[in-house]
């Protein structure tokens, strides 16, 4: 990532003056510039930019961020997500529900598992091998944390009213199918999930996304 802050609008200049805490400052720099370079990748034919400060990704009300270019609403939708230094992105056509997650892979506790999945997600932790139980955990979190974004609500909603569901043997290797339920609105998302080094990530979309492609081959 830059040094330098003239990748920056002058409004996220301003965001990141008032922001105190160095991690949070960090990890929304690491956003904005993860975000930014896909989104000039994204459009490089439609709209080509010739700096990244034509580019500002802002919050809305909700925390969820819009993409902004040369000062118009970009015809996009993007989700972000940081984890240990790392930032992933996703973009879909606009008007879409979108969300995508980056966590590293670690043993959950049982007592994490007990108070924040549903008793189905509980059981297909428990009863997977010790060496895979991470992995499941950590891939049951993300997918709700990236049905959360989705919805726009984040974790104001009660992660156990968002259920994930997945082939229990696909191995992540390449991009593998998922969905996720909410049972309030009866929506479900469907998207995929793959381990990424020491990660797993997931993205999640309404209408159903097609598979995931780096930003330099989706056009
Ligand atoms: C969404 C949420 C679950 C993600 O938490 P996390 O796993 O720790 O963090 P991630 O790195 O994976 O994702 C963070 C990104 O999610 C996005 N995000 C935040 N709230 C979102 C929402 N309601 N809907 C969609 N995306 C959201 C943002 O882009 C954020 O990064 P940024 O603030 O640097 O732009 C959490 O931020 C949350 O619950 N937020 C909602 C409630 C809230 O506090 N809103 C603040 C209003 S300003």
């Amino acid at each position: 990532m830059a040094k330098n802050s003239d990748w920056l609008t002058p409004g996220e200049i301003s965001k990141l003056e008032k922001m105190r805490f160095i991690q949070r400052r960090a990890n929304w720099l690491l956003g904005r510039w993860t975000a930014k370079n896909a989104l000039s990748a994204y459009l490089r034919n439609s709209r080509p930019v010739s700096s990244l400060s034509e580019i500002e990704i802002q919050s809305a009300d909700d925390g969820a961020p819009e993409a902004f270019v040369g000062g118009a609403s970009a015809p996009v939708t993007i989700s972000i997500s940081h984890s240990e230094r790392v930032g992933f992105c996703a973009i879909g056509p606009e008007g879409i529900s979108l969300g995508c997650d980056l966590e590293m892979i670690e043993t959950r506790s049982g007592v994490f598992v007990q108070d924040y999945f549903t008793p189905e997600e509980q059981a297909l932790v428990m009863e997977a091998s010790p060496g895979r139980q991470p992995l499941l955990a950590t891939l049951i979190w993300s997918a709700k944390e990236s049905a959360l974004k989705a919805l726009r609500q984040g974790l104001k909603i009660d992660t156990r009213n968002v259920s994930a569901h997945f082939p229990a043997n696909d191995s992540g290797e390449n991009w593998c199918p998922l969905s996720v339920q909410h049972a309030e609105s009866s929506r479900t998302f469907h998207g995929w999930w793959r381990m990424w080094g020491e990660f797993v990530q997931t993205i999640v979309a309404d209408p159903q996304p097609r598979i995931p492609m780096p930003v330099d081959k989706s056009l």
